[in-house]
């Protein structure tokens, strides 16, 4: 997978007032940007090269806090959504940054992570299949919802059922051959007047070629769009650093274990960030000192 894509739409409110004079994937998530988190994501799957999707007047906020990506070894590209119209447009505006290669799209309030996840997500093939990740949750109505037959394989996929049959969300990362841009052409806005990704799996599973990943205990996905869920995967991330003093969602140490940046620029870039614990973290991590 050479191409990613990440959506960090939206007016952010289901978190207002905290949304009032930041976009939401700019709010912390513990000791980072949560868009961070997101990039890592894609980082851990060996994508440097990646567009950014934002609202028109958040996009330059985007563009000031990851500039080109260079810095990490990388090849960040910025395009405006002018209008919420789906996480599936999101495709449609990235058609020409995609070209004729497969994609990952992820979408820039999901936080993910789990130990061997950068193995796994490089492990996915290439091949006429579209792959999403179901994760269990209590709460299976905020979601789309895969339903599994009793072999455990993928019949349905609905958007934010009012009676889920399942509790297997889907969560906001997808991995697609290119005739997703075609299919995604031909998908009509929803009744909430949205091009749903929903819509857009749904048609790879009606052609059999939707693969579905479980993603079981031991990994952590929030969906960071309301306060609760924003101060869980805070609470969670600070947790796990403090107790093993490694950092979750680092780009830069990510870069520099995929060997994307030197050692050099890796601890420029830790004493630019020199104050704070973050950047201490990073001159540690090249002491080899954690
Ligand atoms: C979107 C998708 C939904 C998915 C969720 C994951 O929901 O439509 O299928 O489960 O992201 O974060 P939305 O954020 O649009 O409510």
């Amino acid at each position: 997978m050479k191409k990613g894509i990440i959506l960090a739409g939206g007016t952010g409110s289901r978190l207002r007032p905290l949304t009032a004079g930041v976009s939401k994937q700019l709010l912390p998530v513990y000791d980072k940007p949560m868009i961070y988190y997101p990039l890592s994501v894609l980082m851990l799957a060996g994508i440097r090269d990646i567009l950014v999707i934002s609202t028109p007047e958040e996009l330059p906020r985007f563009e000031t806090v990851l500039g080109d990506g260079a810095q990490l070894g990388l090849r960040l590209s910025y395009e405006p959504q002018s209008a919420p119209r789906g996480i599936a447009e999101a495709i449609l505006i990235g058609a020409e940054f995609i070209g004729s290669d497969s994609f990952a799209l992820v979408l820039g309030d999901n936080i993910l992570f789990g130990d061997g996840i950068s193995r796994r997500l490089q492990s996915l093939g290439e091949g006429r299949n579209a792959t999403i990740f179901a994760y269990q949750v209590r709460d299976p109505e905020r979601y789309g919802i895969v339903e599994f037959n009793r072999e455990g394989h993928p019949t349905a996929i609905v958007e934010k059922p009012a009676k889920p049959l399942s509790n297997h969300a889907v969560i906001g990362l997808y991995f697609y051959p290119n005739d997703a841009i075609d299919l995604a052409r031909h998908l009509t806005p929803s009744a909430r007047g949205e091009l749903e990704i929903t819509d857009l799996n749904a048609a790879y599973l009606a052609q059999n070629r939707l693969s579905v990943e479980r993603l079981g205990r031991g990994y952590a996905w929030f969906d960071a769009g309301t306060a609760d869920s924003l101060l869980d995967a805070a609470n969670l991330v600070g947790a796990i650093e403090k107790r093993q003093n490694l950092k979750i969602g680092c780009i830069e140490e990510i870069a520099w274990r995929m060997n994307w940046i030197s050692t050099g620029k890796f601890r420029r870039l830790g004493e630019s960030l020199r104050p704070s614990e973050y950047g201490r973290y990073i001159l540690d991590v090249c002491d080899g000192i954690r």
